[in-house]
C-alpha cells in the first residue's frame, strides 16, 4: 500500500503537515490581497506538468489560489526543463525578467525547481546571477515542498535543496494533486531513466528508473475514472521497462491489462515507449484492449544505424521497422507519432536522408522534431560537431516539409470515416467544439457545448492544416 512507503510516512509525519499548517498561517498574514496567490509556470515535458500538479496540490492545501499574473502573485515558481539549450535560455530570460517584479513587490517569494536545478551549472547560475530567487529545489525533493517553503519564508536566507543519492530511490506516494484539467489527466507510473542515450540529460537530472507499485497506480487510476476523467495518460521516460525493478516484477503490458479492466467510459494513453523495450505482447495488449488508445508514440530519433549506435539507442532501423509493421498488422488503424533529432554530432547529409526515408515508410501522424543541442556532461557533447547550425536548420525544414505532405495525405484519407472524439472545449473564435480522436488528431465540429467532456461519434468531412472538420452523428 502507498501509505507504507518511506517517503509517504516522511510527508505524513507531523513535520510535513505542520509545515503546511504554518505556511498557511504565515501566508494569510503576508498575502497582499488577503488571499495568498501563487503562479506556477511549467516548462518541459508531461513529467514536469505532473510534478507541478503535485506542488499545486500542496499550495492549495496551504490556502493558495492560482494566477497567471506575476504582478498579483505572492509566490512565483518556475518548474524548469533541461533537455535543450533553448529551453534553458528561455528559463534564464524569464527568471531575469522577475527582477523588476520583485522590486515592485518585495514580499513576493520567487522559487525555481525542476530538472535544471539538478544540474550544477544551472543551479549555480541561478545562485550567483539572480540573488532575488529565494528558493531552489531539485526533482527529488518535491515531497518535501512544504518544509522547504516554510524554511524560505522563515529563515533569513536563501534555501537550496537537492536530493542525495539515498533519496534518489524513493517514490513519494500519497502527495496531494491539483490537476490542471477535468477531462485529461496525467498519471506517472515510473520515474527516472537508465538508458543514457548519449545526447540526453534526463538520466542525470531525473535519476535511475523507479516504478510505482501496481496497487498504488490502480488506486489512483480508479480515482481518476470515478472523478470523470476520460483521457488518462500513463507517464514515464521509458514505460516499456516499467516494473522491472519492483520486488515482484510486472510487465508494462500486464499493468495496462489490469487498468483496462476498470469499468468506465475512458481511454488510456501512455508515453514514452522506447523501441528497444517494446514487446509484441504490448502491441497485442493494445490491439485487444477495451480502453487502450490505438496511438503509439515511439521515438526513433534517427533512421541511420551508425547514428543510432552513436546515440546509444540499442536498436537498429530494421528492428524499428519490424515493430512498426507488427503494430500496423495487429492494429490496422494505429496512429504513430515519434521524436527525431536532426544534426547529431558527425551526422552527414546522407545519414540524415535515412531519417527522411524512414518517415516516408512509416507515415507518422505527427512528429516532434528537434535540432541536436549539446548538453554538458553527456557523451555526445564531447564529439566533434562540424555541421553548421544553419545547415542543420535546412535539414530540419526538409524533414518537416516531407512530414507535412505525409500528414496532409493521412488526414485527407480519413475523410468519410467515423471517429470517436473526446470533446475538450469550444473554440472562442468559431464557436465550434473541438476534441481529439483516439489517434490524437484534432477534430472541429458544430455541437452543443453541454457535450464538453464526453465522447461523441463524428463523421470526418474535411481535412485542412492537419485539423479535421466533421459533423456529429
Ligand atoms: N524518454 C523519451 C524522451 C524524453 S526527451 C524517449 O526516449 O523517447 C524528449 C525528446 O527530446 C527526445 O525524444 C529527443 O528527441 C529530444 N531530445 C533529448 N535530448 C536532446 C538533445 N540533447 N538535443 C535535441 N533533442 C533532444
Ligand atoms: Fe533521454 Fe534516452 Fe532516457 Fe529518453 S530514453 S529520457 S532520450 S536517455
Ligand atoms: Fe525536460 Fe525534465 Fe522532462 S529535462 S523533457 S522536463 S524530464
Amino acid at each position: 500500500m502507498p501509505e507504507e512507503t518511506p517517503a509517504f510516512s516522511q510527508f505524513a509525519s507531523p513535520s510535513g503537515e505542520e509545515a503546511v499548517r504554518q505556511v498557511r498561517e504565515i501566508m494569510s498574514l503576508r498575502a497582499r490581497t488577503g488571499t495568498p496567490m501563487a503562479l506556477v509556470r511549467t516548462y518541459g515535458c508531461q513529467q514536469n506538468v505532473s510534478d507541478s500538479e503535485k506542488i499545486k496540490g500542496f499550495l492549495a492545501q496551504m490556502g493558495f489560489s492560482f494566477t497567471e499574473n506575476e504582478e498579483e502573485a505572492d509566490f512565483i515558481l518556475f518548474n524548469t526543463c533541461a533537455v535543450r539549450e533553448h529551453a534553458e535560455n528561455r528559463v534564464f530570460g524569464n527568471v531575469g525578467a522577475l527582477k523588476t517584479v520583485k522590486r515592485r513587490h518585495p514580499s513576493t517569494l520567487i522559487a525555481v525547481c525542476g530538472c535544471m536545478m539538478e544540474e550544477d551549472k544551472a543551479a549555480e547560475r541561478i545562485r550567483s546571477v539572480f540573488p532575488f530567487v529565494g528558493l531552489v529545489f531539485g526533482t527529488h525533493v518535491i515531497h518535501k515542498f512544504p518544509q522547504l517553503l516554510l524554511r524560505a519564508l522563515t529563515e533569513n536566507r536563501r534555501v537550496f535543496e537537492r536530493g542525495d543519492d539515498s533519496e534518489d530511490h524513493q517514490i513519494a506516494e500519497g502527495l496531494p494533486v491539483r490537476r490542471d484539467g477535468t477531462v485529461k489527466a496525467w498519471l506517472t507510473v515510473m520515474y527516472g531513466c537508465n538508458n543514457f542515450c548519449s545526447y540526453c540529460i534526463v538520466p542525470y537530472v531525473r535519476g535511475r528508473e523507479r516504478s510505482r507499485e501496481p496497487d498504488a497506480i490502480l488506486k489512483e487510476f480508479r480515482g481518476l475514472v470515478r472523478d470523470g476523467y476520460k483521457d488518462i495518460t500513463l507517464l514515464g521516460q521509458n514505460v516499456n521497462s516499467y516494473g522491472k525493478t519492483l520486488q515482484n516484477p510486472v510487465s508494462f503490458a500486464s499493468l495496462l491489462r489490469m487498468l483496462d479492466e476498470v469499468e468506465g467510459d475512458y481511454r488510456i494513453r501512455f508515453m514514452t515507449s522506447h523501441p528497444k523495450d517494446l514487446t509484441k505482447e504490448l502491441i497485442d495488449t493494445i490491439a485487444s484492449g477495451k480502453h487502450i488508445s490505438h496511438h503509439l508514440h515511439l521515438p526513433f530519433q534517427s533512421g541511420n544505424d551508425r547514428i543510432l549506435k552513436a546515440m546509444n539507442r540499442s536498436y537498429t532501423r530494421e528492428r524499428y521497422l519490424e515493430l512498426i509493421s507488427y503494430a500496423k498488422e495487429k492494429i490496422p488503424d494505429v496512429s504513430l507519432t515519434s521524436d527525431i533529432i536532426v544534426g547529431f554530432p558527425g551526422e552527414t547529409y546522407e545519414e540524415f536522408r535515412d531519417t527522411v526515408d524512414l518517415i516516408r515508410r512509416v507515415e507518422f501522424t505527427s512528429l516532434f522534431t528537434f535540432i541536436y543541442s549539446p548538453r554538458t556532461g553527456t557523451k555526445a557533447a564531447k564529439l566533434p560537431d562540424p555541421v553548421p547550425a544553419a545547415e542543420k536548420g535546412r535539414w530540419l525544414q526538409e524533414l518537416c516539409a516531407e512530414q507535412e505532405k505525409i500528414a496532409a495525405r493521412r488526414c485527407a484519407a480519413s475523410v468519410g470515416t467515423v471517429q470517436r472524439v473526446l470533446i475538450e472545449q469550444q473554440k472562442p473564435k468559431t464557436g465550434l467544439l473541438t476534441g481529439r480522436t483516439d489517434g490524437n488528431i484534432i477534430v472541429d465540429f458544430a455541437g452543443d457545448p453541454a457535450l464538453i467532456g464526453q465522447f461523441a461519434n463524428v463523421r470526418i468531412t474535411s481535412a485542412r492544416n492537419w485539423i479535421l472538420g466533421g459533423e456529429l452523428i
